[in-house]
């Protein structure tokens, strides 16, 4: 029996490795970097020092931004109108690889190791049985005996698995290049204010630079491809550099209770500067660029759907599938420069600028250059307003008399 494991090298999977061991299964495991800024090197020492019989690592970075954050920004999707689906997105890659691994090792099982109250064992099995529904998924987490972390340790100690001295942080973190999600400690009360120890990418906005700092993002097709005029080959490195700009002003803390799958809610926090930025500099390029009948329908069908899908573990769906086709034939129109200013946990946009910019100054003015027919605009109101006059006729011959 061999199993495809997604491993972190943290305490539980290190600890699911030898328990699938013990319950006779083969464990090969499975590391992506999808930019989590951690060194990886170590990992497959680790996996084999917990019982790995083989330790993959991957760099995925690229491809992650590509294929999945990318068509998120191009759906300008976010979360209950908040979260920018940082760990959403990393699973259906990851499941994926697990998916694309198993079928070349010639393994009947993957394995991950999320709990059963959350929404990423979802998000994996789903895009699992989408991709390969012969695998069978293991969930180890779901359904051992340890009942708290302290046991994990105790087991792990018993049998050699390299355990972390250092003593954690009380978060459950989960982090890459999209943003970080951080949880669980202090979080648990969604009236505790998140102490400045739940941040990683972000500062303070009270002790972000007194001094504003403006950055300019150009998109090519819907693809961001420069930042402040230094073209980027690898979207993921613009990403990351995005990333350590906006964090130094406290740009993108989002702080949340947000619904999950499984019908609780819980208290979230997510550090996602780049994204943030980024967000706001596609949306503003886009109500440029686009006619306004696109962009209504657009922002009232995209955003929310593209998110609930993501969200809820669809990635590998036909809907998916064509809501890209929609935006990617949108984005067409996404040319050009947003230049922002980052202050005090604000990122604002402040200018921007397309080739195929919809604004007409000359129609748009108040000055003399004014080219816009005047006259016109007693007919149009006269037209458009016509129902209510009518309404309003109707209303008073009723109640007058
Ligand atoms: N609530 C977020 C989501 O569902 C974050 C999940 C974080 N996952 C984790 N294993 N820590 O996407
Ligand atoms: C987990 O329970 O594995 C993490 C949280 C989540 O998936 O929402």
């Amino acid at each position: 029996k061999r199993v495809i494991l997604a491993y972190s090298g943290g305490l539980d999977t290190s600890v699911i490795v030898r328990w699938l061991s013990e319950r006779g299964y083969e464990v090969i495991t499975y590391t992506a970097d999808v930019g989590q800024g951690e060194e990886l090197t170590e990992i497959p020492q680790k996996a084999k020092a917990s019982g790995a019989v083989d330790a993959i690592v991957e760099d995925l970075k690229e491809e992650f931004a590509r294929e999945y954050c990318l068509p998120t920004l191009r759906a300008l999707a976010l979360y209950e109108g908040r979260y920018p689906l940082t760990a959403s997105l990393s699973r259906p890659l990851i499941a994926k690889k697990l998916v694309e691994y198993a079928e070349k090792f010639g393994a009947d099982f993957v394995a991950h190791g999320s709990t059963g109250k959350g929404n990423d064992q979802v998000r994996f099995e789903l895009s699992v049985w989408a991709l390969n529904p012969n695998l069978e998924v293991l969930a180890p987490v779901r359904e051992w005996e340890f009942k708290s972390r302290e046991e994990e340790v105790e087991y792990a100690l018993r049998h050699q698995i390299p355990v972390k001295a250092t003593k954690d942080k009380p978060y459950s973190i989960d982090k890459n290049l999209w943003g970080i999600s951080i949880e669980c400690g202090p979080l648990e009360d969604p009236w505790t204010e998140p102490p400045e120890d739940a941040f990683e990418w972000t500062v303070s906005p009270e002790k972000a630079p007194n001094e504003p700092e403006y950055v300019e993002i150009t998109f090519e097709k819907g693809v961001p491809t420069q930042l402040n005029g230094k073209t980027y080959e690898k979207l993921s490195e613009l990403i990351l550099d995005l990333n350590r700009i906006a964090g130094r002003h406290g740009v993108g803390r989002i702080d949340m209770v947000e619904n999950r799958l499984v019908g609780i809610k819980s208290r979230e926090v997510y550090e996602a500067p780049g994204a943030t930025v980024l967000y706001k500099a596609y949306q503003d390029l886009l109500s440029l660029t686009t006619d306004r009948w696109t962009f209504h329908y657009f922002l009232t069908h995209i955003p929310h759907e593209y998110a609930k899908l993501v969200y809820e573990g669809l990635w590998f769906s036909p809907l998916r599938t064509a809501l890209d086709a929609f935006t990617e034939s949108i984005a067409q129109f996404v040319n050009g420069t947003v230049r922002l200013k980052l202050y005090k946990g604000h990122a604002q946009v402040v200018g921007r600028k397309s080739p195929n910019s919809l604004y007409v100054e000359d129609l748009a003015t108040y000055s003399e250059k004014d080219a816009f027919d005047h006259k016109a605009g007693a007919q149009f109101t006269k037209v458009f307003g016509l129902p209510l006059k009518v309404l309003g006729r109707v209303k008073n011959a009723h109640s007058g008399s």
